[in-house]
């Protein structure tokens, strides 16, 4: 590989340039191994930052960033396919749907991350599953896809080693908040991953990383061109992330929510959200079913419980129950007419349920229930959130998070689609 200087390539970037794929290819394989320094990768952050990437820089550094690890890849038989959510409130869907995608006949592995922030992450949830474990080898992982059709476990050592280095680099260096860093971080590793085909859930609203829906669209398409440069079925669908999904934001109660759902039950949103998901899943994948009536039928919680069980869970144990609750009264009577998911996800956080720098530990049974949904009624003095925590001492920060999050009017507000936008690829 021709070598380059560091310097010369974030002067490239500083000066608004284009870099070539050389470069790209170069700079991104020497951070891998350590010959270029933090400090400067810390700098070409920056300036790609501020300056940008055009399309095609943008594919190359995906590339790269693929190239820096291994690719996984899965048994021939029936057609892989994975969904990636850019992270919200209350966002349980991968719950429901990896089984129910499975159920319907398309095989699933989906490796997802842990939250930071206010927005939980998919493994923590899993986690207060007693005994489940996240971690897998690639056999593993293989093994499980060909039996259950579903696997839900962290990434493997070796995919996208550089996107792991880089991610914890931009976020100490106020660099995260790129479209083309973000998209070529998620689909780095939704590529070396090896599904054929991928949706992608990309909120917008107060509880997402996209709070408009111009940010939303740019990022969509900069997901989906990515997906198409390398041959993967891939559809963006922008969702709403204004209110949380559903009534639980934790990580127990919000396994909890997804087993109802499982069961046939559950809040209507996170129902729409999960088979609308699915629908489009299983279309990618080519695969004929109605998610809706598989997920009604119950037969989905069959497969959650040996997905559970082959990780080493017991979807029959009881879920951590915390030390402290406390009820949180409506004001007034009326309907609800906003509840922001930003600050509930806020309220969650400092109860327990999510994490401020990745090594802390979370709280299983830490989270918050919100007993009144926009268009619900309340009456004075019933609760409209309960808060749970094993640190009593949190509910005065949460409770905090909370003021001014819920407005209540007379009349209920129009309802607002979950399901904002579709961007399809090319295939
Ligand atoms: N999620 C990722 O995997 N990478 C980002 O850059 C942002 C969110």
């Amino acid at each position: 590989m021709t070598r380059f200087s560091a310097v010369d390539v974030i002067r490239t970037k500083r000066d608004g340039g284009v870099l070539s794929d050389e470069q790209i290819d170069w700079v991104v394989d020497a951070y891998t191994h350590g010959l270029v320094a933090d400090e400067q990768m810390a700098a070409l952050a920056m300036a790609i930052y501020l300056r940008g990437m055009t399309t095609a820089e943008t594919a190359r550094w995906t590339r790269a960033m693929i190239d820096s690890g291994e690719r996984l890849s899965w048994p021939r038989g029936r057609p892989t396919v994975d969904k990636h959510s850019t992270g919200g409130v209350g966002d349980k869907i991968t719950l429901p749907l990896a089984p129910l995608v499975a159920t319907c006949g398309a095989a699933v592995p989906q490796l997802s991350g842990r939250g930071l922030g206010h927005t939980g992450g998919t493994l923590d949830k899993l986690e207060s599953i007693p005994g489940w474990r996240a971690s897998l080898s690639s056999a593993q992982i293989r093994a499980q896809l060909d039996s259950v059709g579903a696997v839900v476990c962290a990434p493997t050592e070796g995919l996208a080693p550089a996107d792991r280095k880089l991610y914890a680099l931009r976020d100490v260096t106020g660099t995260v908040e790129c479209v083309p860093l973000i998209a070529s971080s998620i689909m780095s590793k939704k590529i070396a991953e090896g599904a054929g085909a991928l949706v992608l859930d990309v909120k917008v609203g107060s509880g997402a990383f996209m709070s408009s829906l111009d940010q939303a669209r740019e990022l969509a398409s900069a997901l989906v061109s990515i997906g198409d440069e390398h041959g993967l079925r891939v559809t963006a669908m922008i969702t709403d992330m204004s209110t949380p999904l559903g009534r639980a934001v934790g990580n127990a109660v919000e396994v909890s929510e997804a087993v109802e759902v499982l069961r046939g039950g559950g809040p209507a949103d996170v129902v729409e959200l999960t088979v609308a998901l699915a629908a489009e899943m299983l279309a990618l994948a080519g695969v004929e079913a109605d998610p809706a009536a598989v997920l009604a039928s119950g037969e989905a919680f069959e497969t959650w419980c040996a997905m559970i069980s082959a990780q080493g869970g017991d979807p029959a144990a009881a879920l951590p129950a915390p030390a402290r609750v406390r009820m949180v009264p409506a004001p007034r009577s009326g309907v609800v007419a906003r509840l922001d998911a930003r600050a509930v996800g806020v309220a969650a956080w400092r109860l327990g349920a999510g994490r401020a720098r990745k090594e802390d530990p979370v709280q299983p049974a830490a989270g918050v229930l919100c007993l009144a949904k926009p268009g619900e009624s309340v009456s004075e003095g019933e609760p409209l959130f309960e808060l749970r925590t094993d640190t009593p001492e949190a509910v005065d920060g949460a409770l905090a998070a909370l003021e001014g999050a819920v407005d209540i009017a007379e009349s209920a507000p129009r309802r607002s689609p979950l399901v904002v936008e579709m961007v399809h690829g090319s295939r």
